[in-house]
């Protein structure tokens, strides 16, 4: 099983490239069905999460171009489609739901799997179902088979739709089936999120009429039919925000590019209240240097919230820098009921963290210390990445196969700005 082994090297230093947003391509590609003509997307991260996703979109029907290399994808969907996704790879990645809008709104029907508990917590779909519902399908369970199938008889119509919770994959699933419902769909209480306007600029390339992304309601005039299109993929606030913190983390003195600062003001404003230097860089101003290095970092406290808020997928990693400051900190996770599964891991390097209902309370002043650690999700990995480049002794992490779904070409980008981490099969 493939291990990361890490090891303090000292402060990091030196420019790391960001990639394409993992959380924008995923619905992006999941749109592509909405047209008959090919739709090209460029700057798709190499993750396993975009292999996938096109393992999902070939076992429906459609027939996919692939270059990674180039960061290139030409989805075709001109062809019949199945309305379902396998189980099994429905259950490897939640956002295979976001097929979902989409084929309801292209066939008039789709089934999915119910995406089962999973490791930060229960993430229904209940709202994405009113959505759909609201516009005219009907849905059915099959809880023996653990299914959920919306279908309609004519086209979707257009309603108004209020979401009880800003969620993020029921804003993109149910933008996406508004696009070719009959008239017009209002939604209220939407996410904000950069990745809902990076699809809402996509479809509206691809012929739709959405306004309003980016704000709390979105109006969308239906449209009989979408085009295809050439679409870039935003940078990756995530993995921006994980460099950002790598380079607090060692103290070092990064510059980190191709990244949109408007979309990380949160975790700018944490970074400068600890004491880290943030400065925006380069002529188009897509570049944040970062320094850790100008003086004592301090604790800060942390609650996270739906954009613009502080992004949960940003907690783990802060978390990680937390432990290594003067000071103590807290930090409340309201997003998700279940995403501490990093601090029982920081704990064995040394951490001290306790937890109470929601909040995290860390004690800070730790040197933390290499142990054998496991990532448990995704960002929790990161954090344990993060960790160990400012533990002392090595730090061993199982489980990379999380950490691998979301960072495309972590060791090496690491490895260019002086850290020791490598890959072990
Ligand atoms: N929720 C409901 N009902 C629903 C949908 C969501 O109760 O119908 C709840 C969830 O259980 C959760 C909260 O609402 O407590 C937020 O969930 P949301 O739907 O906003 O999240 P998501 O669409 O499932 C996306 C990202 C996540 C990121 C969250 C929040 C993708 C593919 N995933 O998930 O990314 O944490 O938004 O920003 O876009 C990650 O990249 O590591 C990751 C988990």
């Amino acid at each position: 099983m493939a291990k990361f082994l890490v090891k303090n090297a000292g402060p990091l230093h030196g420019e790391v490239t960001i990639s394409g947003s993992k959380n924008s391509v995923l619905p992006i590609m999941a749109a592509a069905l909405l047209s008959d003509d090919p739709c090209t997307i460029l700057d798709v991260p190499a993750l396993s999460d975009v292999e996938v996703m096109c393992d999902i979109l070939e076992s429906i029907g459609a027939t996919i171009e692939k270059d990674y290399e180039a960061g290139k994808i030409v989805i075709d969907a001109n062809h019949e489609l199945r309305s379902e996704t396998p189980a099994e790879l429905g259950q490897r990645m939640r956002a295979s739901i976001l097929t979902m809008g989409p084929l309801l709104a292209r066939d008039g029907r789709t089934r999915a799997s119910l995406p089962g508990g999973c490791a930060i917590g229960a993430r229904p779909i209940d709202l994405h179902l009113k959505g759909f519902e609201a516009m005219g399908a009907e849905i059915i369970f099959d809880e023996e088979a653990g299914t959920v199938t919306a279908t309609t008889d004519g086209p979707l119509h257009g309603a108004r739709i209020y979401l009880d919770y800003p969620s993020v994959g029921a804003t993109e699933n149910i933008m996406a089936a508004a696009v070719l419902a009959e008239g017009q769909t209002i939604m209220e209480n939407v996410a904000q999120e950069p990745e809902i306007v990076d699809l809402a600029n996509y479809l509206n390339k691809m012929g739709a009429r959405v306004k309003g992304a980016g704000t709390d309601m979105i109006k969308i005039d239906g449209v009989k039919s979408l085009h295809g299109t050439e679409h870039n993929v935003i940078p990756d606030r995530i993995e921006t925000g994980t460099f950002m913190v790598a380079a607090a983390i060692t103290r070092g003195d990064v510059l980190v590019k191709n990244v949109v600062p408007d979309h990380v003001r949160p975790i700018i404003a944490k970074l400068i209240e600890c004491g880290c230097q943030v400065e925006e860089a380069g002529d188009d101003l897509d570049e944040l240097r970062v320094r850790g290095n100008i003086k004592e970092l301090k604790g800060t406290d942390i609650k996270t919230l739906p954009y613009p808020g502080f992004p949960t997928d940003m907690q783990s990693q802060f978390m990680a820098l937390l432990t290594t400051v003067h000071g103590s900190s807290t930090v409340i996770e309201t997003v998700f009921e279940n995403r501490y599964m990093h601090i029982g891991e920081l704990n064995r390097m040394g951490a001290g963290i306790r937890t109470e209902d929601k909040s995290a309370l860390i004690p800070g002043d730790v040197k933390l210390q290499g142990a054998q650690v496991v990532a448990t999700d995704l960002r929790a990995g990161a954090a344990l990445v993060l960790a160990g480049l400012a533990a002392e002794g090595e730090t061993e992490i199982f489980e990379i196969r999380h950490i691998e779904r979301g960072y495309a070409g972590l060791v090496e980008k690491l490895q260019g700005i002086g850290a020791d981490i490598r890959r072990v099969d």
